[in-house]
């Protein structure tokens, strides 16, 4: 499915007030994972309260052990200080990066704003090597911009 057409399922997903937040970014997670081959692991990771360090929300994919990251640490860590994309085309390129499962071979992180503050991430696995665009991170710019209206 294209990404645009992936937009009103996103919306009308987000839009479930009787669900709780929680509850909508999970069906949200497990939506993009289904519906976009390359997508092996979605998450949402936010900051702990008034601690440096990200936790781990709503994920569709195999559990991690890595449900803490502190700031700075891990490509997540990276980009809660950063307050940019990170897009890694070869996960065994960096140095600073977290294994979460031998089977990832690329990631993408975009960080999630409201009124203008990072307050969390979407990220994403993928098992095929090299496999995020620009249209990716204009996708999930977007995607965070709908759940920051969900949370503010
Ligand atoms: N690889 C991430 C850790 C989180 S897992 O991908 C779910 C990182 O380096 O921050």
């Amino acid at each position: 499915m294209t990404f645009e057409a992936l937009k009103p399922q996103v919306s009308t997903i987000l839009q479930q007030d009787q669900l709780s937040v929680e509850h909508r970014l999970e069906e949200l997670c497990t939506l993009l994972r289904a519906e976009v081959d390359y997508y092996d692991w979605v998450g949402f990771y936010f900051k702990n309260g008034d601690k440096d360090e990200l936790k781990l929300s709503s994920y569709a994919g195999e559990p991690t052990d890595h449900t803490i990251i502190p700031f700075g640490k891990g490509i997540c860590g990276q980009v809660a200080v950063s307050n940019q994309n990170f897009v890694v085309p070869d996960v065994k390129a960096q140095d600073n990066y977290i294994a979460c499962s031998i089977t990832v071979k690329a990631e993408i992180v975009v960080p999630l704003f409201v009124d203008g503050k990072n307050i969390g991430q979407i990220d994403i696995d993928s098992n095929t090597a090299d496999p995020f665009t620009e249209a990716d991170e204009r996708f999930l710019e977007w995607v965070n911009e709908q759940v920051s209206g969900i949370l503010s």
